[in-house]
């Protein structure tokens, strides 16, 4: 976590940064601050406790001048939030300053040697010592990045930095090791970020930094060597993200507008994959197709999906989907477990590391750690040249377009989609799913963005005090407690809604297979502890019907997501929202939207910070 932002050109640094950051805001939010250089070699840094707002106002209307310049947004690991903790941090005489993301293992020897020789340190940070290693090292070297890579291998740990240096004007050096860093290439002028939509404004044109590599980056010029030296070509990638992706277009919240950008996020992952043939609709993967051209699925007997939050609830429905389709048996981990679990994995076993971000450090150590021990890696992300597609054999992109909102949305359900797609060309690999099947699921998928735009149509009518979710929201918005119940690929749902609402509304919600809740939960349940049920027609609708009737037993307030044309769901449930008819396994896609609104609105009425939730991240690179 942590963003970071630079800019060297001619333009003033500062608004540049600033408005980097603001887009950078939902990889920490814990402080914010700049360091920014002027033409007559004055090093001014400037940084707040809190959220980027606190910079804005620490700096003032006298904006630190200079035309080089870099930036940080904090999500705090080592020293809580404060200041002094804030980066950019600075060598003792403030020549050197440095932004970073990640962690320095080994900061606390690199400490005390540097405490040794005379350095005077100001904050607890991890970050600190690089200044002061990078102040060390600068008089013997011949450029700033030459010094950093003599420092860099120094350290252990993950990092992408920016470094400035007043003996260096003209000149932003970057570095990354399990940590996210671009570079974007303008006229006279470059930048460099975390991650895209920083610097869409600016450039189409990036350069992705690979592990373990050096960029010394001037107005007109970009030299990537390894942390050796040596140097090293890349040409830079054209960003088709369309800039107004990244804006709030009208919409309070990111999260609002995410939530209705999901019929267009499902085309576009349907997109290519999808695709009409004269004897009817047909599926191209084409990077499994090369993967299994290279016999690296001859042996594969099962799968494993590894994620985080969010992503394994995606891996968990496409278990349902790969084990029905392909007869295969699939394993869905926590990546954090996985990693310490001496798991049981090899070349039999076909890995998918499912990650938006694609930097989740977890599940980066998970999947380099099922591949290290043979298994063909796929990787299932929204980011492309991510660190996990470092890491794959095959990667399937979600398309989804950038998502800034602390929490997912619109890549829960293309994730979803891609992970089903990747289940239907499994099938069709291990000869399990007739074609029938697969033309049938190939056609209810792409009915889905249609279906769920008038889910949105339902909900939005629903707005409103007066209305459903008006109603739900007041009184969710007052509980202490929430109960989530569903059954088969429901119960993944029931999860991904629970989790909804405690990210974004701090409610505190539980979710357990229905037919689970009899076994201890229910002893939770009474009159103020709400329970919110899937009951989308399937194989165990009935089930969940009887599931129900206990919980109303005990008299608690039941809001049921059921399918049109369901009048009978009136009689067991105090509210119902309805979604379109799909097949079982589709129909959380659509059965998720009314969960993601309702904690939407629970979050408004609680007077949540609904795009960046306490103690969050999006994207979480540490342990
Ligand atoms: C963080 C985010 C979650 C996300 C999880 C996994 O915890 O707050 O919303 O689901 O990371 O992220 P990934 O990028 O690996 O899907």
């Amino acid at each position: 976590m942590c963003g970071i932002v630079g800019y060297v050109g001619t333009k003033s640094a500062t608004p540049i940064l600033l408005e980097g950051l603001r887009r950078l805001e939902y990889r920490g939010y814990d402080s914010a601050g700049i360091a920014v250089l002027s033409g007559a070699g004055e090093l001014q840094v400037k940084k707040a406790t809190g959220k980027l707002h606190n910079l804005r106002t620490a700096v003032g209307t006298i904006e630190p001048e200079g035309s080089v310049g870099i930036g940080h947004t904090r999500w705090a690991t080592h020293g809580r939030p404060s200041d002094d903790n804030a980066h950019p941090h600075t060598d003792c005489h403030g020549d050197i300053t440095v932004v970073h993301n990640g962690i320095i293992e080994n900061y606390a020897e690199l400490r005390d040697e540097l405490q040794a020789k005379g350095h005077t340190f100001r904050s607890e940070t991890d970050t600190e010592i690089l200044a002061h290693l990078l102040e060390d090292l600068l008089p013997t070297t011949a450029s700033l990045a030459e010094a950093a890579r003599l420092a860099l291998q120094r350290v252990t740990g993950s990092y992408a930095i920016a470094v400035v240096s007043r003996a260096h004007p003209g000149h932003i050096v970057g570095a990354r090791l399990n940590g996210p860093l671009i570079i974007g290439l303008g006229d006279g002028e470059n930048f460099l970020a975390s991650d895209i939509p920083a610097i869409l404004k600016h450039t189409r044109s990036i350069i992705i930094l690979e592990e373990g590599e050096v960029a010394d980056v001037t107005p007109t010029s970009v030299t990537l060597t390894d942390l050796n030296g040596a140097a090293i070509a890349r040409a830079p990638i054209q960003v088709d993200w369309d800039a107004e992706a990244a804006e709030k277009g009208g919409y309070p919240h990111f999260f609002v507008k995410e939530i209705h950008e999901q019929p267009q996020a499902l085309r576009r992952a349907l997109l290519g994959r999808v695709v009409e043939r004269p004897d009817g609709l047909a599926l191209r993967l084409e990077a499994l197709d090369k993967l299994a051209a290279t016999g690296a699925l001859d042996k594969m007997r099962r799968a494993v999906l590894l994620g985080c939050g969010t992503s394994i609830h995606a891996a968990l429905l496409a278990k349902y989907a790969m084990e029905r389709w392909a007869r295969l048996p699939v394993e869905v981990s926590i990546a954090s477990e996985y990693r310490y679990a001496d798991p049981i994995v090899g070349p039999d076993t076909l890995c998918i590391a499912v990650t938006q971000s694609g930097e989740t450090a977890d599940t980066l150590a998970a999947t380099r750690l099922a591949r290290e021990m043979g298994a063909p890696v796929v990787a299932v992300t929204n980011v492309v040249g991510s660190a996990i597609t470092r890491v794959a054999d095959a990667v399937l992109y979600l398309q989804a377009g950038p998502e800034i909102s602390v929490t997912a949305t619109k890549t829960f359900v293309t994730m979803t989609t891609v992970l089903y797609l990747a289940g239907l060309w499994l099938g069709r690999h291990s000869g399990q799913l007739v074609e029938v099947e697969e033309r049938q699921m190939l056609a209810a998928l792409q009915t889905l963005p249609g279906q769920m735009e008038r889910v949105l149509e339902t909900m939005t009518a629903a707005e409103g005090p007066d209305g459903a979710i008006g109603r739900v929201a007041a009184r969710l918005a007052g509980c202490h407690s929430c109960m989530f119940i569903g059954r088969g690929p429901g119960f993944p749902l029931a999860l991904e809604g629970a989790l909804k609402l405690k990210e974004i509304s701090y409610v505190h919600a539980e979710a357990y297979p229905a037919g689970e809740l009899k076994h201890g939960p229910i002893a939770l349940l009474d009159p103020t502890v709400p329970l919110i049920a899937d009951a989308t027609t399937g194989h165990t609708y009935e089930k969940v019907i009887s599931n129900i009737q206990e919980v109303r037993a005990r008299d608690a307030h039941v809001i049921a997501i059921a399918t049109e044309g369901d009048g009978g769901i009136q009689r067991h449930a105090d509210e119902v929202f309805y979604v379109p008819a799909a097949p079982e396994i589709l129909a959380p896609i659509l059965a998720i939207v009314p969960l993601q609104l309702i904690s939407y609105h629970v979050a408004l009425a609680r007077g949540c910070n609904v795009d960046q939730p306490r103690n969050l991240a999006k994207s979480v690179t540490v342990e």
